[in-house]
């Protein structure tokens, strides 16, 4: 068994009194990769957002064994978790450095900013190759990726996504998949939400469908070929 880095037990998000996830559980380790899926409605946006402390939510959400529901998202980003928010959220009009610059106020420790910059760009070398571009004129996939590289900055244990390859053409996912893949190979732990079953179910250690706010399946890499099951996931 990894050791637990987040641990989420019982978590229930409601808007005005409207149930929105209604007792999700489930745990990353060290290094793993986990991905949510689930049609629309079912309440993953608002899973991430529950996690990184941006609407209000009740169980338990444990980050290295600290129970950290309730804190502020700027703490719970300190403490090790971060959110690439959907659609980007990159600003188009500054350089890709500067975009990468905004992403070192989430570090836990200031020393070491240069360091960080440049394993981002080792990560991503379109993002050192462009660094003086306007970001708003790079690909779809490229905005992905300096988007991901700008909350690595914050040098998370975990890197929440919620749906990377949303609205991006087929090469540019294949880009984000391989982003994801170098995430991983760092060794950041990554739970990734995402409409693409296939794809996520056959690059996840373990992919939880979500239902109506609830957790109703678990799938292995090895599911990832079985149109049933995926079709299951979805109509349930
Ligand atoms: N700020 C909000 N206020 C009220 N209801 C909300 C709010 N955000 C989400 N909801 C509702 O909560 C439920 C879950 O929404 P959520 O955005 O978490 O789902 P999702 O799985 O991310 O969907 P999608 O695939 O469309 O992104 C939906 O019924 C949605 O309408
Ligand atoms: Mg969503």
């Amino acid at each position: 068994m990894h050791e637990a880095l987040l641990e989420v037990e019982g978590l229930h998000v409601r808007y005005r009194g409207v149930p929105a996830v209604r007792g999700v559980s489930l745990r990353l380790g060290r290094g793993e990769t986990v991905g949510l899926i689930g049609p629309n409605g079912a309440g993953k946006s608002s899973t991430l957002l529950a996690l990184m402390g941006a609407v209000r939510a009740s169980g338990a959400v444990r980050l290295h064994g600290e129970d950290v529901l309730g804190w502020a998202p700027e703490q719970i980003v300190r403490r090790g978790l971060a959110l690439v928010p959907e659609g980007r959220h990159i600003f188009g009009d500054l350089s890709v450095d500067d975009n990468l610059r905004l992403g070192l106020v989430g570090r836990r420790d200031r020393s070491g900013s240069a360091e960080a910059v440049s394993r981002v760009r080792e990560l991503f070398p379109v993002l050192a190759e462009f660094r003086d571009r306007q970001a708003g004129l790079l690909s779809g996939g490229q905005q992905q990726q300096l988007a991901i590289a700008r909350a690595l900055l914050a040098e998370p244990d975990v890197l929440m996504l919620d749906e990377p390859s949303l609205g991006l053409s087929p090469t540019a996912v294949d880009t984000v998949f391989d982003a994801l893949a170098a995430v991983r190979e760092s060794g950041v732990g990554v739970l990734v939400v995402e409409q693409r079953a296939e794809f996520t179910v056959a690059f996840c250690d373990r992919t939880h469908v979500l239902h109506e706010g609830e957790l109703t399946l678990q799938l292995s890499p090895a599911d990832a070929d079985d149109d049933s099951l995926l079709t299951k996931a979805y109509f349930g």
